[in-house]
């Protein structure tokens, strides 16, 4: 399990601390699914199902992808899009995630932006490719119109039938246009349980076919969250997914309305815009929730540092933390020592991040900002199991807490209606 230290909010907190009674009854609600959008608390028991069902149809799916190209087109948006993006990027590297064991991975339909996909064909040149379309609904439209261009762009360079072998679907197991074309066209096809939303669905075929496709070991992230899910239901203070949820909801009553996730690995930046869809679609709604904004340490130091430090206090911060590197490294020795840092010569520099964030949570603590950390053995594959699983729990105990049901987005349904409306020329 990930650990959670509350040294730095608790002087916030004043004596009583956060309330455990309100997470124990929240947790109490999730685990029971007796809670709001309970038919929706399929996540939880997730990695099993899969270990039992679609687990082996990926690998094998994942092993012909690599064989038919070095690059995959994910096509998807939101939960069907940012928890592949952030393992990949988490687990592989924020722009050369292509390994010897692994295609390289691309996102599309995300965006309607014309200049994205030229720029995206550019890159792809004439590389062999496949593409795997995810959307639960089915109808979205941003990915529908990015299917659109990604099947063209297959069938321009292997003709219909062609095309036809490099397209892989994951959608709803009964319904939806997606669902009904891959029917009609033969296509693999993947699942997105009907008893999981899109942002919870990372550990299903949603997440795991880009993961596995991009070499990582899938095998090994669902063995770890099988573990973690089981483990996160110890019900005690000593469960990090009450600590950090009861810590945030009692800063939020404190006024504390805007959470800053931030980490000191670039690698990290995808897992927290994960993060900002999970708690904000399952946090913001009927008037309530935490702002949840990020940063990437050390670089936004040098930008948002200022605010974070001196703007106004109603921040939160909350840090990730990878206790080892994967490659360690050292400062290299300069002769004759022309910028003066030879003092730090020989020293790792994980060790001198870990300097660097600790006088951070100082200055931020003592300039009003309560701090939470959140740590994390290494950055591989029990890492990001561990977290996700984390931070699912959690947000669920602290979305229950603050009295929302945490896994609904009504609000999500507004732009859509007034797009398609313009769209029509209605
Ligand atoms: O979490 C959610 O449910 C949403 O963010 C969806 O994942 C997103 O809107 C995409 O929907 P779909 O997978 O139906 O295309």
């Amino acid at each position: 399990m990930v650990k959670v230290s509350l040294e730095g909010a608790l002087a916030f907190m004043g004596p009583e601390g956060p309330d455990y009674a309100a997470a124990e009854r929240a947790h109490r609600t999730l685990l029971q699914r007796s809670g709001a959008g309970s038919e929706f608390t399929g996540w939880l028991d997730l990695p099993q199902r899969m270990a039992d069902t679609e687990l082996k149809d990926i690998l094998a799916a994942a092993q012909r992808i690599r064989q038919q190209g070095q690059a995959l087109l994910v096509v998807g948006i939101g939960g069907s899009y940012l928890g592949a993006r952030a393992a990949i990027e988490l687990l592989r590297g924020a722009s050369h995630n292509q390994t010897s064991d692994g295609a390289q991975v691309y996102f599309m339909g995300n965006t309607l932006s014309p200049d994205a996909l030229y720029e995206l064909t550019q890159e792809l040149g004439d590389r062999d490719f496949t593409v795997n379309v995810i959307s639960k609904s089915g109808g979205t439209l941003e990915p529908a119109l990015g299917f659109r261009a990604a099947k063209a762009m297959l069938e321009r360079k292997y003709g219909k039938s062609g095309a036809k072998e490099r397209i892989y679907v994951t959608t709803d197991a009964r319904r939806g246009i997606l669902h009904d074309t891959a029917v009609a066209e033969g296509y693999p096809r993947f699942t997105v349980p009907d008893d999981v939303g899109g942002r919870f669905s990372v550990l299903s075929a949603v997440g795991l076919l880009p993961m596995a496709a991009a070499g990582i070991d899938i095998e090994a992230v669902i063995a770890c969250a099988i573990r973690e899910l089981q483990e996160l239901r110890l019900s005690t203070p000593d469960n990090p997914a009450w600590q950090y949820a009861a810590a945030r909801q009692k800063l939020c009553a404190l006024g504390k309305t805007t959470e800053i996730l931030a980490c000191y690995e670039p690698s990290f930046r995808f897992m927290a815009e994960w993060w900002k869809q999970l708690y904000g679609e399952s946090e913001g709604k009927n008037g309530l929730g935490i702002y949840p904004a990020s940063v990437e340490y050390n670089a936004d130091l040098h930008s948002m540092g200022q605010y974070i430090q001196d703007g106004p206090r109603c921040l939160m911060e909350t840090v990730v933390s990878f206790d080892r590197p994967l490659h360690p490294c050292a400062v290299p020795f300069a002769e004759g020592d022309p910028d003066g840092l030879n003092y730090l010569a020989g020293r790792e520099l994980t060790d001198i991040q870990n300097v660097a964030r600790d006088a951070v949570v100082a200055a931020h603590v003592a300039g009003g900002v309560p701090n939470i950390g959140i740590h994390v053995p290494c950055r591989d594959e029990a890492g990001f199991a561990a977290l996700v699983c984390f931070f699912e729990a959690a947000c669920a105990v602290s979305a229950y807490m603050s009295g929302v049901n945490p896994f609904d987005q009504p609000g999500v349904e507004a732009y859509k209606k007034n797009m398609f409306r313009m769209l029509k020329g209605e």
